[in-house]
């Protein structure tokens, strides 16, 4: 045969689509030639290709071979399409039978050894081979990301003789799940409320947080322990749900990130130092990467120094808040990544983080102190429905026998589980993420007490826009209790966590 075609997949934001490896030989001058718009890494393919198929003890043949990766108009980087190229080859002049290629996908970056290599975003590919119908094999080393998904035909290889085997029939390939440490057993260490001490407002303000998906924000002093609040927000969160995980997992994946790191089971945390350009945070590139508030996608974002971050990062933050993903357009495409992620962040109350704290450190002129905050825009402050003051903890309570130990983290997720169940059941979403008539009818509220809140606002000076959020946040301080019925008490704690 001198005409073979093998399937594979191109990497795409978060999706993966298909893209048929075609090899032709012919006689003629020996050469190798890759068509359909490959960039210099896949063109590097051609040489790795053909030092892997003379590792693996097979011939490289002396004739014109011609490579095809249809559709064209796709973009293609890295090697993930090595084992489908030497496949095709091998297939092309009858050194492996064609028979196997066609409901199979290949996956994997080849060494000159002839090993496979781990490729990014294996995830998205085997869900796309699941939807075609067809089987798969990838890289051993992606074997942990490939074990999360019980329902697809995937076998694992570390070689390429070993694939070849397999297609012959005369060896067999394991299962992800069967290989040694695909599913890593990861404990991470998330730091437990119980090492804080007081700060009843802050773990109160926490709690909501957890129970209702809502934006936070800790305002105090430096040393209050506003970092150390924040980090223990994942802790109380509940699991991440089995399809969550692998949307968690496959951004992860389609990020790059270490293979340790793409296996999480618990919800992401994610933490960018507030130097982090706009690309840095929402994504980009000119093969679009997912940012952090995709990687966050799930789990909390947390910026630290709010008003330090550029005013233009921040901004971008705006749209994701609002639709829980970032559509990234490039010339050539448009791609796509989910960010559902939860806000939490931190600030000084000042340049130098003392004003207000009542020890007359403080020197910062109100014109400094106003330029600092200018950096957040109101609709951003709209978005953060938990606006939380923490005081500097005073040292003897802190370190004191009387310093009593507060709640556990587990202790206190029992409760949020239990409310995020009550909103699951009512409208089939966290309360941060009440609309439309779903609003309306959960948070329904006594005439008397509609027209309270209507002028509390407007006699705080709160915009239109935080309504809804005032009632959203109710919702989940009512949930808490729980409370069936919205009360006048569940509006007056939640218009006291707003901006002013
Ligand atoms: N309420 C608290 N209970 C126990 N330790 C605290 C508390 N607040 C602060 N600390 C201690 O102070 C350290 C600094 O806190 P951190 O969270 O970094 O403060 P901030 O982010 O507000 O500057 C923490 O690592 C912790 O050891
Ligand atoms: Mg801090
Ligand atoms: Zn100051």
């Amino acid at each position: 045969m001198s005409l073979a075609q093998v399937h594979s997949r191109a990497q795409l934001g978060i999706q993966a689509p298909s893209v048929r490896v075609e090899v032709h030989t012919a006689g003629g001058l020996p050469a190798t030639q890759i068509v359909g718009l490959p960039e210099a890494a896949v063109r590097e393919a051609r040489d790795r290709v053909r030092v892997a198929i003379l590792s693996a003890a097979f011939d490289y043949p002396s004739r014109r071979i011609t490579v095809n990766l249809a559709p064209a108009e796709l973009p293609k980087e890295g090697g993930r399409y090595d084992l489908a190229i030497a496949l095709g080859i091998l297939a092309a002049t009858g050194q492996l039978p064609a028979g196997g290629l066609a409901d199979c996908e290949f996956l994997g970056e080849l060494s000159l050894s002839g090993r496979l290599r781990p490729v990014t975003g294996v995830l998205p590919a085997l869900l796309a081979a699941r939807e075609a119908g067809r089987r798969a094999v990838v890289p051993t080393c992606n074997a942990a990301e490939a074990s999360l998904l019980e329902d697809v035909d995937v076998h694992v290889a570390d070689h390429l003789g070993a694939v070849c085997g397999w297609l012959r029939g005369e060896t067999s390939l394991p299962r992800p799940a069967e290989v040694a440490g695909a599913r890593p057993v990861r404990s991470p260490d998330i730091p437990d409320l119980v090492d804080v001490r007081g700060q009843p407002l802050a773990r109160r303000a926490l709690e909501l947080a957890a129970a209702g998906g809502h934006h936070l924000l800790f305002s105090g002093p430096p040393g209050s322990g506003k970092t150390m609040l924040a980090e223990r927000l994942p802790g109380i969160l509940p699991p991440l749900q089995p399809h969550e995980r692998i949307e968690v997992v496959a951004l992860r994946s389609v990020a790059g990130l270490a293979p340790a790191e793409v296996m999480t089971a618990c919800r992401p945390f994610r933490h960018p130092h507030h130097s982090a350009s706009a690309v840095a945070m929402v994504g980009g590139g000119s093969h679009p990467q997912p940012g952090e508030i995709s990687l966050a996608d799930h789990g909390v974002l947390f910026l630290d120094e709010l008003p330090e971050f550029s005013r233009h990062v921040l901004e971008s933050l705006r749209e994701p808040l609002e639709s829980g993903h970032i559509v990234i357009a490039r010339a050539a495409q448009r791609v796509s990544f989910p960010a559902r992620f939860q806000l939490v962040a931190a600030m000084n109350p000042c340049p130098c983080g003392h004003a207000g704290d009542g020890s007359s450190r403080c020197h910062c002129t109100p014109a400094q102190i106003r330029h600092y905050r200018a950096k957040l825009s109101g609709p951003l402050l709209d978005r953060l429905d938990l606006v939380v003051q923490v005081p500097a903890v005073d040292l003897a309570a802190l370190l004191g026998p009387a310093a009593a130990r507060g709640e556990s983290s587990s202790q206190v997720r029992a409760r949020v589980v239990a409310a995020r169940e009550l909103a699951m059941q009512r409208a089939g979403c966290i309360n941060a993420g009440l609309a439309g008539t779903a609003l309306d009818r959960c948070c329904v509220l006594a005439v008397a007490d509609r027209g309270w809140l209507t002028r509390a606002m407007q006699q705080l000076g709160l915009s239109a826009r935080s309504y809804h959020r005032i009632l959203r946040l109710a919702r989940t301080i009512a949930d808490l209790e729980p409370c069936e019925t919205l009360q006048r008490s569940h509006l007056a704690e939640a218009i006291g966590y707003r901006w002013r």
